[in-house]
């Protein structure tokens, strides 16, 4: 009944599709809105069939290598399981494969400034302006008035490409592409529990972003690949265990003190290094936006797989001296009650696949 009725009066509920291509997993959520009201439709995942198995996605120079017929295949699967009836999808590119510069121009109109992009970001982008799709947006200043500053993503043809190729096989229509940072930052900020600058730090499988945003404005991002696989091989290596087992020690211990553990591997200590290059690689990023802007984080949102590993949080916010959460990207979706606590846990999975559905209902 309800359906005719809104349909007569044209506010039939909205639906997009977010697929986040990660590395170790892929990740579908279905989210449809009324009006200002976003509902939970359908969410999946699937993740590589073993640990140690070709990743869906790797880098090469400057691009990115993608297993495009599992990936669809598993998509495909997913939307079957999961009952997922939207076509239209937004798809993420890895900010690893994308490259992040910010630049400054001078008063001018919005008509000039696709210009005035490509001339002042040309030095800083590392291939020809022909092989890349130039995306940007006004960090700070107004049109017409102030000085503008903008942050500039060059993405590579050919990811674009590889992109394109994944949505044909998967028979979906391909209506946004962004970096994963961009969908995070919008699942992240989008009821305003994450105002002021605040530090995002995204830890998946093969790389992690460390971004800065100031009023839900991504400011500047970095990507480095550091990330929990590395983790987990360094258990196998050192325990001399395989990588699954490696990967249980690691989701059970993490940086939990020995003393607070029944039956301790250690974990704690064999990870701390790598950990440390993570840390350092944040507060270099902060440190930079201090230098640029001179304004310190004033908290940090952690996401990501790694995100979730005991101790981590903690670990963090002792060391960042900032508090640290971790991420709710689904605070604020209508979903069933029967789903709150696991939602709450699966969140930081979903934040990129939660942003990219939101994009579409923009
Ligand atoms: N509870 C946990 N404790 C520790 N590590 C975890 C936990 N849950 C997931 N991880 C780790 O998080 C990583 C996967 O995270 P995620 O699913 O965000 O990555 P991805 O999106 O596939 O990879 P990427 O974004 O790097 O391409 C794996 O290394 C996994 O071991
Ligand atoms: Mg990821």
């Amino acid at each position: 009944m309800l359906g005719k009725f809104s349909k007569l009066f044209g506010i039939r509920p909205k639906k997009f599709l977010g697929v986040d291509i990660g590395s170790s997993s892929v990740r579908l959520v279905e989210i449809s809105r009324k009006g200002e009201l976003y509902n939970l439709d359908n969410y999946g995942d699937i993740g590589l069939e073993h640990f140690n198995s070709k990743p869906f996605r790797s880098f090469k120079k400057n691009s990115v290598d993608l297993s495009k017929k599992e990936i669809a295949e598993n998509i495909l699967k997913i939307v079957k399981e999961a009952e997922i009836e939207t076509k239209d999808v937004c798809f993420s590119i890895p900010d690893f494969g994308s490259f992040f510069t910010s630049i400054t121009l001078p008063i001018m109109d919005e008509d000039e400034i696709p210009q005035a992009v490509k001339y002042q970001a040309r030095p800083y982008i590392p291939l020809s302006l022909e092989d890349v799709v130039l995306d940007w947006s006004v960090i700070e200043g107004e049109t017409s008035k102030t000085e503008l500053k903008i942050l500039v993503v060059a993405i590579p043809n050919d990811v674009i490409n590889h992109y394109r190729g994944v949505a044909e096989l998967a028979m979906l229509n391909l209506k946004f592409l962004e970096p994963e940072v961009f969908s995070l930052a919008r699942s992240i900020t989008r009821t305003g529990e994450n105002k002021g600058v605040v530090g995002l730090i995204e830890m998946g499988a093969t790389s992690t972003t460390c971004s800065v945003l100031e009023n839900d404005i991504v400011k500047i991002s970095h990507s480095f690949s550091i990330a929990g696989k590395e983790l987990t091989e360094i258990i196998s290596r050192s325990l001399n265990i395989d990588y699954a087992e490696a990967e249980e020690v690691k989701r059970r211990e993490g940086l939990l003190p020995k003393d607070e553990l029944k039956n301790s591997k250690g974990t704690r200590e064999l990870l701390l290094p790598l950990i440390g290059s993570i840390l350092e690689e944040t507060k270099k990023a902060f440190r930079n936006f201090y230098v640029q802007e001179g304004k310190e984080v004033k908290k940090v949102v952690i996401a990501g797989g790694l995100s979730m590993m005991p101790g981590l949080k903690e670990f963090l916010a002792v060391e960042i001296k900032k508090p640290v959460v971790i991420a709710d990207p689904f605070l604020g979706i209508q979903a069933s009650a029967t789903l709150t606590n696991t939602l709450k846990n699966i969140g930081p999975y979903y934040g990129v696949a939660i942003g990219l559905a939101l994009k579409g209902l923009e």
